[in-house]
């Protein structure tokens, strides 16, 4: 049965003095307020609570994985939340020099509820000095800076399909690790992971043995090895047939991670089986170039707040990196040109973003330069927003 809703329209006379009651409602409230403080509005404590900024963690466990390869654990005095897939911010003093990488999360989302932090670290012949460090020089009980829950491959019941079929390459099998574990400990997860997980020889399959431990009703991770032709699985590239033979491709959500090389190679796969690429979910970072012999120097002048700074910056580097090798800190999360919270205001001079500039609208009409993506390419004079300025 249809219900009545009462509604009474006041005349205008009624209204407008509606209105005066209002004011001076107002400012009997304002004469008699406490002058105590105000408590903490609810929603900003919440949003503080899940978005903590930097915090300080420890290193409680460092697992070798291959010789340049690592698991590292840290345990924070907090909850740390995150969704499984997404990735973390390690920063790192070093003397005087403050420098900032992602690190994909590999431990679950109720791991990060008691504080515990898991992420795959694999020195990089394109990144050698970070990765490096804490593969072969951090120890338990080291202290560092985290920033976690950054970054956007994460499964979604609403947007995506139950069926997943995550391709990942490398160390790009971290955030697959985490998705694993939260359908594994959730009864209540919609989804299916197949993971098509491509190396080259068996030797550099990273996190074998926690991949193994991983296998269930609702999680398969499949080897592709392309340089090792007696192996008894998979063997090969990620290619369309391979990928048609795990889904069917009509059924599933894509996502992929792993180097850039392979996610060029494998969206065309797909997109000759008819897939739309804009839906599929990738988070590849582009590789830096070789550093060049010859590289060309720039003058760079670097404003920050009321200081003027002039240092070299190369051709062939990140404007970032000739940052922070000078010690000035750069705020930064994906240093891959995606996110954004590297910006330079780009004052004088010229320069080129690496391929797939992916910079919003506002940021190229007003020369902000993504200070992890963008290549000097004459001398420059920029200046660092407030929003960099170390916390
Ligand atoms: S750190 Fe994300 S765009 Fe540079």
């Amino acid at each position: 049965m249809a219900s009545k809703i009462k509604v009474k329209i006041r005349s205008f006379g009624e209204d407008a003095m509606g209105a005066f009651k209002v004011a001076k409602q107002r400012l009997h409230n304002i004469l008699h307020a406490s002058e105590k403080d105000i408590e903490e509005d609810p929603i900003t404590e919440k949003a503080r609570t899940l978005h903590r900024g930097l915090i300080k963690a420890k290193v409680t466990q460092i697992e070798k994985d291959g010789e340049h390869a690592s698991k590292i654990t840290f345990s924070a005095p907090c909850p740390l939340y995150f969704s499984a897939g997404q990735y973390l911010t390690v920063s790192l003093k070093l003397g005087d020099k403050v420098a900032t990488r992602p690190y994909s999360i590999t431990s679950s989302p109720a791991q990060g509820k008691e504080g515990i932090v898991s992420i795959l670290v694999k020195e990089k012949a394109d990144e050698p000095f970070f990765s490096r460090y804490l593969n072969r020089d951090l120890k338990v009980g080291d202290e560092l800076f985290l920033e976690v829950g950054l970054g956007d491959l994460t499964l979604n019941p609403i947007r995506d399909k139950a069926e997943i079929l995550g391709v990942a390459g490398g160390v790009g099998i971290a955030p697959f690790l985490s998705m694993a574990k939260a359908i594994n400990e959730s009864a209540e997860s919609p989804f299916h992971l197949t993971v098509l997980y491509g190396s080259r020889k068996q030797t550099d399959i990273l996190a074998s043995k926690e991949i193994a431990s991983l296998e269930s009703e609702r999680v398969h991770f499949i080897n592709v090895l392309s340089e090792e032709p007696d192996y008894p699985g998979e063997k090969g590239f990620i290619t369309a047939s391979l990928i048609q033979k795990y889904c069917d491709v009509t059924k599933v959500s894509f996502f992929l991670c792993g180097p850039h090389v392979m996610e060029e190679f494998v969206l065309k796969e797909l997109s000759t089986l008819g897939v739309d690429i804009r839906h599929v979910r990738s988070e590849c970072p582009a590789s830096l170039p070789l550093p060049k012999t010859d590289a060309k120097t720039y003058l760079l002048k670097v404003h920050r707040g009321i200081e003027l700074l002039e240092l070299k910056a190369r051709e062939d580097e990140p404007l970032i990196i000739a940052l922070e090798r000078a010690g000035i800190y750069v705020h930064s999360c994906c240093r891959s040109g995606k996110c954004g919270a590297c910006r330079v205001e780009v004052i004088n001079g010229e320069f080129e973003e690496n391929e797939n500039d992916a910079r919003r609208f506002y940021d190229v009409a007003y020369r902000y330069a993504y200070s992890c993506h963008a290549y000097p390419r004459s001398d420059m004079e920029i200046r660092i927003p407030i929003e960099s300025f170390p916390a």
